[in-house]
């Protein structure tokens, strides 16, 4: 296999404090298991932008199209418009590279307690589509600051956009419990949800063997505070995988351990791994982010370039390491960064 070579960008606030951290924990379990990878980093994110008018250069497309995948930590600071740093970098990058799946597990780690008064493990997965829905270009402002100011902003639903997420799902869940889980709001929203539920029954029924259950998104998020073992797969628009993604990572423990692919499946562009959470500016530069949500990026990212047995050492590393007790204040622990960091690279020397 040629050397596979991979993207990073840190971008801003306490991505580059969880980015570095999972890069010592990426090269401490690829040397184990006889890797290399070629990494090259690019300083774009919020400090490009005050230098360059723009988050990344013109062609930053192009540049990152030459790699196998990008590893992302975080972009968004308080006093840019989220408008220029998240529509400058992330969603060009998801939608310019077809990135039409954002994946997010939830699951239980031992050690981390979450919020929940129930010792029932949680494991599911949310598959979002990740390139159209609520999150549309289309629309416009009128009339700014007069009292008929109007705004309007079109959600886009493509059948293919619809089917290619719903058919992933179901995929996805006839190798694991065999239930979707479709969040809609068919009651409320009488057009696109509708559509939605159909192309969702008919694709998950021509991908046989699985369940479907469409569940109205507001009784959905109860239900995933009551109830969050229940889920396998849950199926979601964009909007509605956004919010439903912090929901669950929430019940786990903390949105510092969520990790996410934004994943182009026909691999005709790298795929793009980063944690859930943004960049943190009310602990920025304090050194107590939690790396696991970055760490367990660089998981997927490991099993996405086809080197199961690595993201398997790194999985179990971390997670030995929270079983341990060792953790940050986010959940509960008081390890740095650092600290953190260090014991999941002598556990992974010793599980070499
Ligand atoms: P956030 O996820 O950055 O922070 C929410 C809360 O969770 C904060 O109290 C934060 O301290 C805590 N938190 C997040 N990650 C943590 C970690 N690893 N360890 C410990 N605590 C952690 O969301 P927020 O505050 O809504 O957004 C901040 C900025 O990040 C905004 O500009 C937003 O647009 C951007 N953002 C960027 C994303 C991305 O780059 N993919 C995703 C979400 C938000
Ligand atoms: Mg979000």
């Amino acid at each position: 296999m040629t050397q596979q070579s991979i993207a990073v960008i840190a971008g801003d606030g306490i991505g580059t404090e969880v980015v570095p951290a999972a890069l010592d924990c990426l090269h401490a379990v690829a040397s184990a298991h006889g890797l290399t990878f070629d990494l090259v980093g690019y300083p774009w994110g919020s400090e490009y932008f005050r230098a360059h008018g723009r988050m990344m250069p013109v062609d930053g497309l192009e540049t990152l199209a030459a790699h196998d995948a990008v590893l992302l930590g975080a972009v968004g600071v308080p006093d840019i418009p989220d408008t220029e740093t998240l529509w400058g970098l992330l969603i060009p990058i998801r939608r310019g590279f077809e990135q039409y799946i954002n994946l997010r597990p939830v699951r239980t780690l031992a050690g981390v307690t979450g919020p929940l008064s129930t010792t029932e493990p949680i494991d599911f997965v949310i598959v979002r589509e990740n390139n159209e829905g609520e999150y549309s270009e289309v629309g416009g402002r009128m009339y700014r600051g007069r009292e008929n100011e109007t705004a309007i902003q079109e959600a886009i639903f493509t059948r293919q956009g619809v089917a290619r997420a719903a058919r992933f799902a179901a995929e996805l869940a006839r190798g694991r419990r065999g239930l979707v889980t479709s969040a809609t709001k068919s009651n409320g929203i009488v057009h696109t949800m509708p559509f939605w539920d159909e192309v969702v029954a008919e694709t998950v029924a021509d991908v046989g063997g699985v369940e479907l259950e469409p569940v109205l998104v507001d009784a959905l998020a109860a239900k995933m505070a009551l109830k969050p073992w229940t889920f396998d797969v849950v199926v979601a628009s964009n909007l509605f995988g956004d919010i439903l993604s912090d929901l669950g990572s929430a019940l786990t423990g903390s949105i510092g351990v969520a990790p996410s692919a934004n994943l182009n499946p026909e691999r005709r562009y790298p795929s793009l791994f980063e944690p859930v959470h943004g960049s943190a500016p009310d602990i920025a530069g304090k050194g107590v982010a939690n790396p696991v949500g970055q760490i367990w990026s660089v998981v997927m990212m490991l099993d996405h370039l086809g080197h199961a047995d690595a993201a398997h050492h790194l999985q179990a590393s971390f997670e030995a390491v929270l079983a341990g007790g060792i953790s940050t204040p986010d959940l509960g622990g008081t390890a740095t960064t650092a600290e953190f960091t260090r014991a999941v690279l002598t556990e992974i020397d010793g599980r070499a």
